[in-house]
């Protein structure tokens, strides 16, 4: 079995998607926000603030450029910003299935509710930023295997229109 990379941007469902995806699949599941926040022994938002988004990113590097050399297959879940590396994304349409999870503005908004934890929200207005981020992004999450979207639809029928793509 390949692994399975799920991309798309912030509260599109990846991880609990790729929760049970991967339970459905008896593999692994690994968050990379959260191999990086372990790693570094600091939030998210502390890491972004202490070190700022470039030093962040370059965690995120070194962490899923790992992930995906190692050939033990597992489902992994991007941070919505992973792709904007051109490297990284390569890497994953090469070594894994590229699953983008998509929503409407209004539903990440709305699933996004209190940005505290999502440094990249924060701004004057989060549902300005959302819809910023995601016109400027709209092309590189197109750059995948297979794209599905979320609005409406529950999680355990993400991983049963996922599952055939491996099996
Ligand atoms: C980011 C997405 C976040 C996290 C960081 C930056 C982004 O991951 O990596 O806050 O730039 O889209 P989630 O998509 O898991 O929230």
């Amino acid at each position: 079995m390949r692994s399975i990379v799920l991309s798309g941007f912030m509260a599109t469902g990846k991880s609990t998607v790729g929760a049970r995806l991967a339970a459905r699949l008896g593999v692994s599941f690994v968050d990379t926000d959260e191999l990086i926040t372990a790693a570094a022994g600091q939030s998210i938002p502390e890491l972004w603030k202490s070190e700022g988004e470039a030093a962040f990113r370059a965690r995120e590097h070194e962490v899923v450029r790992s992930l995906l050399l190692d050939p033990t297959p597992r489902v992994i879940a991007f941070g919505g910003g992973t792709v904007t590396s051109r490297e990284l994304r390569h890497l994953a349409l090469e070594r894994a299935v590229v699953v983008t999870l998509t929503a409407r503005p209004e539903t990440i908004a709305r699933r996004a509710g209190d940005v505290s934890g999502r440094p990249n929200l924060v701004a004057p207005d989060p549902a300005v930023r959302v819809r910023h981020l995601l016109e400027q992004r709209a092309a590189i999450y197109a750059e995948c295997h297979q794209t599905l979207q979320t609005d409406d639809v529950d999680a355990d029928a993400l991983v049963d229109a996922i599952v055939p793509l491996v099996q």
